[in-house]
């Protein structure tokens, strides 16, 4: 796994969206996976920043989401499909069928998971997923004791998650809903690179288990240590907890070893 530990949410953000653009150099329709949430926003701003600026092509570029709220309706502002469409799809200048992602709205959810598990198989596999994680370790919605072999599915928020997402729902938890469609850890492991940012203090302690505790469902992130090629970047308050904080700055900080993202 490689750390890198970086100044601020803003220089992550840049760092992750050099990696993506490296990408896209090399191969301009590559599916990449998209995380929702505040943690991400850095990234698609510096991506959005060079695709305007005529540094990289993003036109060919596919976007397939992570996750989903069951039961909003069909256009709801914070569905996911709603929120990447708006931060991502749109801002790209990419049209509508480019974007992948399940049906959160649909009559049969579990029908719907196993046809957007299929179709990302079907689709060639994602390039590069970029991940947040949760104050209690979880990756997509896949909240604690989700099995590591998870595949697209139905799940049930914590309470945790629930009381940090009603900033998104006017700070009214009973307006959050309770299920979600998530790509599941087996699903998300078989992405070509995992890149998880973290940023503030509220995510010290999951990335210190996530990077440095045992792989365990207890904290689903910990199943990068499970995959070839995981990049984790965190700002300096989201490293505070990492015993081995030092030996990354030493390893990491200067590019090459993970160049290439
Ligand atoms: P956040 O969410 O980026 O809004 O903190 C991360 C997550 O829940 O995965």
């Amino acid at each position: 796994m490689e750390v890198v530990i970086v100044k601020d949410a803003k220089a992550g953000g840049e760092l992750i969206a050099d990696g993506i653009a490296d990408l896209l150099r090399r191969k301009p329709d590559a599916l990449l996976g998209v995380a929702t949430g505040s943690t991400p926003l850095p990234i698609y701003d510096a991506l959005i920043a060079q695709v305007s600026a005529g540094s990289v092509d993003a036109s060919r570029a596919r976007i397939a989401q992570l996750d989903e709220y069951v039961g909003l309706p069909s256009g709801h502002p914070e569905s996911y499909r709603s929120t990447v469409l708006r931060q991502v799809v749109e801002p790209l200048g990419l049209s509508p069928e480019a974007f992948m992602g399940p049906d959160g709205s649909a009559e049969d959810v579990l029908a719907a998971c196993e046809a957007y598990d299929r179709a990302l198989s079907e689709a060639g596999g994602v390039d590069l997923q970029i991940l947040g994680i949760g104050t209690d370790g979880h990756i997509g919605f896949n909240e604690p004791c989700s099995s590591l072999a998870s595949r697209t599915r139905i799940k049930t928020l914590t309470e945790q998650t629930r009381v940090d997402n009603a900033r998104f729902f006017d700070n009214d938890i009973e307006q959050v809903p309770h299920h979600v469609i998530t790509q599941g850890i087996g699903t998300i492991l078989e992405a070509r690179h995992l890149v998880l940012l973290a940023t503030g203090e509220g995510k010290a302690e999951a990335v210190a288990q996530t990077v440095e505790g045992p792989v365990a469902a207890l904290v689903p992130a910990s199943a990068l240590q499970l995959h070839p090629h995981a990049t984790v970047v965190v700002d300096e308050a989201a490293a505070s907890k990492l015993k081995l904080a030092d030996y990354f700055r030493h390893t990491f900080a200067n590019k090459p070893a993970w160049q290439g993202i």
